[in-house]
């Protein structure tokens, strides 16, 4: 789908939405969503938007925008880590109107605390094992 959108002509693709899901009250037998099923978003969807940045990331030349579950700022430089250029900031921001504000700081601090110059150089910089 990235390639797709990267031949079609797309400057940059983000992932990830949210995952269908469902939940069921066994008292009532019945779906606790109205709609029966619906998006599950926040830090439980982590690791699966981590793990499709960073595929996505390997498969395209343009710039992937992650999200999906980040609330700290360590969330947002694992997802740079993976392969984002840039992050997005969903959820969190019910709990925390200014999530966006926070987490911008939190990586500037996270950066210099860890004698990173620049944010950018994060972008694909995962060491991964040797075999
Ligand atoms: C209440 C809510 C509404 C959303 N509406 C849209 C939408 O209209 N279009 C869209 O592409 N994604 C929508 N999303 C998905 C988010 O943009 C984001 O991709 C997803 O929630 C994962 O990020 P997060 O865990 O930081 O929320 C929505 C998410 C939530 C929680």
């Amino acid at each position: 789908m990235a390639r797709i959108a990267e031949n079609a002509g797309a400057s940059a693709v983000s992932l990830t939405n949210t995952f269908l899901a469902m939940s069921i009250d066994p008292e009532t037998r019945k779906p606790r969503l109205s709609n029966v099923t619906g998006g599950l978003s926040g830090p439980a969807i982590k690791p699966i938007a981590l793990r499709m940045v960073y595929e996505t990331a390997k498969a395209i030349d343009i710039p992937v925008i992650g999200m999906g579950g980040i609330v700290t700022p360590e969330d947002a430089v694992e997802f740079m880590l993976a392969g984002a250029t840039a992050i997005q900031v969903g959820t969190a921001s019910y709990a925390d109107p200014r999530a966006a504000e926070r987490l911008a700081r939190g990586m500037q601090s996270w950066c210099r605390s860890h004698r990173v110059e620049k944010v950018s150089s994060l972008t694909g910089a995962l060491e991964l094992p040797s075999s």
